[in-house]
């Protein structure tokens, strides 16, 4: 097992995993560089499963540039707690959102979290949230392999695949192989490939 597949080990794991067992599949939608539409797919690919029938959760791990919220019209929405968990918000048919665009005073306030920060925020947003059980979880990732991206892997390292997004232009596609080596490295097929 590569490094970067070994999967994070911690006392409270069984939380994570508690978490995690409720999921059926877990789909990372990723891309090498930015602004080439992985939001755009991710939210796409969540609302056709939830209106296929199956119950889905949307998890935008953007912490710097969560967009999600704004492509359903729900930026204004706040997380409900319920004992010791978040409740992510819900929209119709069966889709459960989780973002920090939620947990932001205002639309226009930066995030500034260095890397283990933000793992602990992504951490929290599998295992503090109350996903329920769920068919997918689709987690929209922020550009790059950088910190979000190996938290993901690390956390979720049994993920059922990763869909690259790309544009045609030479200088994305260049950036898309290092996500096709990241997929390798992190031992999680490459399961579609959206060039928009
Ligand atoms: N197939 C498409 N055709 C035209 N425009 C698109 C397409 N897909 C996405 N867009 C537009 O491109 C812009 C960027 O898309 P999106 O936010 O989904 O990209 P992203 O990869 O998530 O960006 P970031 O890296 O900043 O998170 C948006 O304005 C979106 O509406
Ligand atoms: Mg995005």
């Amino acid at each position: 097992m590569s490094d970067l597949a070994k999967p994070m080990i911690s006392e409270d794991g069984f939380k994570l995993q508690e978490s995690l067992d409720k999921i059926k599949h877990i789909i990372i939608v990723l891309s090498g560089k930015g602004g080439v539409g992985k939001s755009t797919v991710s939210a796409n690919l969540a609302a056709t499963l939830s209106m296929r029938g199956y119950q889905v959760g949307l998890m935008d791990v953007d912490i710097t540039g969560p967009n999600i919220p704004k492509m359903f019209g729900i930026e204004d929405e706040g997380l409900d707690v319920q004992g010791e968990k978040l409740i992510p918000v819900s929209v119709p048919p069966s889709m459960k959102i989780m973002s920090m665009a939620f947990l932001l005073q205002t639309r226009d306030t930066p995030v500034l979290w260095r890397g283990p920060v933000k793992m602990t925020a992504i951490r929290q947003f599998i295992e503090d949230v109350r996903w329920g059980d769920l068919d997918y979880l689709v987690i929209d990732m922020p550009p790059g392999t950088g910190d979000e991206a190996l938290s993901i892997v690390q956390l979720i390292p049994k993920a059922d695949g990763i869909i690259i997004v790309t544009t045609p232009q030479e200088v994305s596609l260049l950036d898309a192989r290092k996500s096709v080596t990241f997929s390798a490295q992190s031992q999680i097929p490459i399961i579609g490939w959206w060039r928009t």
